[in-house]
C-alpha cells in the first residue's frame, strides 16, 4: 500500500496522525489534501465507533481508496457522559475552545468525581472488504483551572495524572505516549502494516 486517506478536516488531528504514522512511510492524506475541498460529512451516529466507520466510508466511497477515520471526544463522568460525542459541537460548532473549556469548569465547580477519559475510536474501511472498527481510551481528571497551551480541543482542561499535567502542558512526544489516538493509531498501523 503507498497511500493512505485519512478522513478529517481537522488540523491539529492531521498533525498527530502524521507524527504518528510516519513510521508507515507511506503517503498520508487529508481529505483537503485529496479533493482540495472540504467534504461536509453528517456525523449523526450514537457512538465514536459509528461516526468514525461513517466518515471512513464515505470518503472510502468517493475515492475507492483505502481510508481511515477516527471519531474522538471527551467523556465526562460526572457530566453523564457529556460531551461525549458531541464534543466537536458542543455549545455550537465555531465557539471557541476557551469558552467550551471555561464552561465545563463551571458545570465542575461543584463536583467531586472529576474522572473523565478522551475515547478515539478507529474505522479503517478497505474497499470490498469489511470494515475494521475498535477504540481506545487516555483516563485522565478534569482539571480545576485552564493550563497549558500545546495540543488543541479540551486538552487545556484534561489533566493526566501520571505526569501531573495536563494534556496541554504535555509535549506532542508525551501526548503521542498516552494519548487514546496514539493509542489507536498504534493499533491501526499493526493493521495496516499486514495489508
Ligand atoms: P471529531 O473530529 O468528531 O473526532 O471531534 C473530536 C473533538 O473531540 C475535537 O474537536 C475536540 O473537541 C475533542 N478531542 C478529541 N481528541 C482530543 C484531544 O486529543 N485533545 C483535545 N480535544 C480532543
Amino acid at each position: 500500500m503507498k497511500e493512505l486517506i485519512i478522513a478529517t478536516t481537522n488540523n491539529g488531528k492531521m498533525k498527530e496522525m502524521r507524527t504518528l504514522l510516519a513510521p508507515l512511510n507511506i503517503e498520508v492524506k487529508s481529505i483537503l489534501d485529496e479533493f482540495k475541498e472540504n467534504i461536509e460529512i453528517e456525523e449523526n451516529g450514537k457512538t465514536f465507533k459509528e461516526n468514525a466507520l461513517i466518515k471512513a466510508q464515505t470518503i472510502a466511497d468517493k475515492t475507492g481508496k483505502v481510508t481511515l477515520a477516527d471519531d474522538s471526544g471527551l467523556v465526562i463522568d460526572a457530566l453523564d457522559g457529556r460531551p461525549g460525542v458531541e464534543s466537536a459541537r458542543f455549545l455550537g460548532h465555531d465557539t471557541s475552545y476557551i469558552i467550551k473549556n471555561n464552561h465545563i469548569l463551571e458545570l465542575m465547580k461543584d463536583k467531586e468525581n472529576r474522572s473523565a477519559r478522551f475515547v478515539c475510536a478507529i474505522a479503517i474501511v478497505i474497499p470490498n472488504q469489511e470494515p475494521i472498527l475498535f477504540e481506545e481510551t487516555f483516563e485522565g481528571e478534569i482539571a480545576k483551572e485552564i493550563l497549558g497551551e500545546n495540543g488543541f480541543g479540551y486538552d487545556p482542561i484534561f489533566y493526566f495524572p501520571p505526569l501531573e499535567k495536563t494534556s496541554a502542558e504535555m509535549s506532542m512526544e508525551e501526548k503521542n505516549q498516552y494519548s487514546h489516538r496514539a493509542k489507536a493509531v498504534k493499533k491501526a498501523i499493526d493493521i495496516i502494516k499486514e495489508l
